[in-house]
């Protein structure tokens, strides 16, 4: 049962965009902060390890990434030889823009011998300079897998980076980054949706700040947060992440209500990731019609970008 309504133009053109994929072998593959419509219209949803993951699995020809730009990108780091297309090249993220790979090589001169832990959410070049990659799935396996004394520095996010040397107590120096959706929360305003819904479990991404963090029920990545709606016996649940996650989770748990948790300023709506909603059913019909635009990337580069990213997933 799908809980989202979708217009007769766009169950159209999620028809035509299906019909499309058929002709030309290719696969769509979607995070959950992308539109409904684009959620619906893909082969594949999921966070960005299992996208990541998805994407070096496939025996698809061509993979259509309806996310962000370091997303595709992982996604052709994993399969060189598939054409990777992305619907808007302007689609990026502020988290792996805090991030930009000659500055980060300059700070990782001052950290000799130190193991260099990256979020997924960098650049091409960022991943290149780093020795294993994770994501927020992950983050904690990770860094675990990782020799009990080894020094670490982890890029970019400082949230997320500080929360995890909370839980492993691990020795780690933290790239100065953020995500601008994420930082946006509101205490004030999660306290009073707490006070007006007592029963209600307070869900966190690990992006958000720590005094957020702090009254969170369940801290986890988008997947881990869908599976904790799913198996805690609570029915509301107040969201603090991106927006785009609640067709999701009305769709996966139609009896449960979903609070969203409001940003600081309501009138910007920056609890919504302007990059993710950049995929739009219109130009990702044009991005399979023309195969453009196409992610490339110089080999030496996405080689050793290739290794952070297998160092990652050969943990599990
Ligand atoms: P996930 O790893 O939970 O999919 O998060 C990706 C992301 O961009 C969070 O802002
Ligand atoms: Fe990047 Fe934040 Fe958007 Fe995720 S929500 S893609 S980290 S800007």
């Amino acid at each position: 049962m799908k809980s989202e309504k979708f217009s007769p133009d766009q169950l159209r053109r999620i028809e035509q965009l299906r019909q499309l994929a058929k002709e030309k072998n290719a696969v769509i593959l979607a995070h959950y902060y992308t539109r409904p419509e684009i959620q619906e219209a893909a082969d594949f949803t999921g966070d960005s390890l299992a996208l990541s993951e998805k994407a070096a699995q496939t025996d698809a020809d061509i993979i259509l990434f309806a996310g962000v730009h370091f997303m595709a990108e992982t996604a052709k780091i994993l399969s060189p030889d598939k054409k990777v297309l992305l619907p808007d090249p302007a689609a990026g993220c502020s988290l792996a823009d805090s991030c930009e790979a000659s500055a980060f090589a300059k700070f990782l001169e001052r950290y000799p011998g130190y193991t260099v832990v990256s979020y997924v959410n960098t650049s091409v070049g960022v991943k290149a300079l780093t020795d294993i990659c994770c994501t927020s799935s992950n983050a904690v396996d990770v860094i675990r897998s990782l020799p009990s004394d080894a020094k670490i520095v982890f890029a970019p996010d400082r949230n997320l980076g500080n929360y995890i040397r909370g839980v492993t107590g691990r020795d780690m120096v933290v790239w100065d980054g953020a995500c601008g959706v994420h930082e946006e929360f509101s205490l004030e305003k999660l306290l009073q949706l707490k006070k007006e819904h007592p029963a209600a479990k307070v869900v966190v991404h690990p992006e958000c700040r720590a005094y957020i963090v702090e009254v969170a029920d369940f801290v986890g990545s988008t997947a881990a947060i869908l599976d904790y709606c799913g198996r805690s016996g609570a029915d509301e649940f107040i969201v603090v992440t991106e927006s785009g996650i609640l067709a999701e989770m009305k769709k996966r748990y139609p009896g449960k209500t979903f609070i969203p948790a409001p940003p600081d300023d309501e009138t910007c709506g920056c609890n919504n990731c302007k990059y993710m909603k950049m995929v739009t059913l219109e130009n990702i019909c044009t991005c399979l019609e023309n195969e453009s635009p196409e992610i490339v990337l110089d080999e030496e580069v996405r080689r050793r970008a290739e290794r952070s990213i297998l160092n990652m997933i050969n943990i599990k």
